[in-house]
Formats: C-alpha cells, sequence, structure tokens
C-alpha cells in the first residue's frame, strides 16, 4: 500500500526513505550494543545484513533521487545563486559525497565483524575486537552525519517540492523516481 502511495508522491518517497534509513542505523547501533554486553551472536548477522544491503541500494536510489531529480529542478528555479538556500543546496551535495565514502568504510567493517559472529553460542567483546570498535567509530560518524543531513532535507529542502513546483513537474519527479527503481535488478 505505502509503495503505491509514494510511487505518485515524491515528497511521501523521500520522507519515508529517511524514516527507514533512521530504522536501519537503529538497528545496526542496537546490535553494536548487543555486542558490547557479550550478546553477540548469529542471529545478528542477518540484521546487519539487511541494513547494509538497505544503504547500498535504497540508500543510493533515495540519493540520485534528491541529486538527479531535486536539487538541479531547484536550483533552476534559484533567484539568488548567493542565497542561503543555494547554499544548503551545495552542503546537501557536500555531504552525499562524503557520506559516499563513509558508506564504504562502514560496509567493509560491518562485514568483517559479521564474520567474526560465532555460529554457537555469543563472544565477549573481546572476541569481537577490534572490528567491533572500528564498526562503532565509523557507524557514529555515519548517524552524526545522517542526522543533520536528514534533519535539514526535512526542514528546508522537501518542504520546497509542494511550493516551488508545478504539479507536472511534481509528476515528472515522481516519474523519474520510479524509472530509477525499476532499472534496479533485485
Ligand atoms: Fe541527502
Ligand atoms: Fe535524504
Amino acid at each position: 500500500m505505502i509503495a503505491q502511495d509514494i510511487s505518485h508522491d515524491p515528497h511521501a518517497r523521500l520522507v519515508f526513505a529517511h524514516t527507514e534509513l533512521r530504522a536501519q542505523l537503529h538497528a545496526l547501533l542496537r546490535a553494536a550494543r548487543l555486542m558490547l554486553l557479550g550478546k553477540g551472536d548469529f542471529a545478528l548477522a542477518p540484521v546487519i545484513a539487511k541494513a547494509l544491503r538497505f544503504l547500498a541500494v535504497d540508500v543510493q536510489l533515495h540519493a540520485r533521487d534528491e541529486e538527479e531529480s531535486l536539487l538541479p529542478r531547484l536550483r533552476a528555479k534559484l533567484k539568488d545563486p548567493q542565497s542561503h538556500f543555494a547554499y544548503l543546496l551545495e552542503h546537501i551535495e557536500q555531504d552525499h559525497h562524503e557520506l559516499s565514502q563513509l558508506h564504504r568504510d562502514f560496509d567493509a567493517a560491518a562485514r568483517k565483524l559479521s564474520a567474526r559472529l560465532p555460529f554457537e553460542g555469543a563472544a565477549q567483546r573481546g572476541q569481537l575486537e577490534p572490528e567491533l570498535k572500528i564498526y562503532r567509530e565509523r557507524l557514529s560518524s555515519l548517524i552524526a552525519i545522517y542526522d543533520s543531513h536528514m534533519k535539514v532535507e526535512e526542514r528546508d529542502i522537501f518542504p520546497a517540492l509542494a511550493v516551488v513546483f508545478t504539479p507536472e513537474e511534481r509528476s515528472a519527479i515522481a516519474a523519474e523516481m520510479n524509472e530509477r527503481r525499476a532499472m534496479v535488478v533485485t
């Protein structure tokens, strides 16, 4: 039902992606906390794998929605290229650039950590180091950037969709977002 609704509503699709991203980051954080408590067992492996897949596939599609469908159209509407809004668009793109490297680093750390989880029983924290420490450091960097990044997008960028675009432009954006997903082989 949700998928049907968001396919016609770019704003809803963007917000939905943020909601899911927050949930996946939370799941990754919860996994780290359990491992710190000596409760790192193999049940965490699929949780981490699901979140990594979301970060690698869905989040990349979401970033392309913003970079290819939203930001260029907003930039084209700018009356003052020196405005605060213009600065925000620039800032969003810089964050994306920084995040893509961070995603790769975190993915590698999470895979190494996941491979250390025992098939039976739970690992003590010490058995998962130093991978657990690296995972936690990279995850907190990801969370810190995404936290402020998503707030700025939700507060300052996404609402512009309803204000500056005509219904036809919003339909064109929705069509591009749908097309982007149709190209992904799952
Ligand atoms: Fe973004
Ligand atoms: Fe976003």
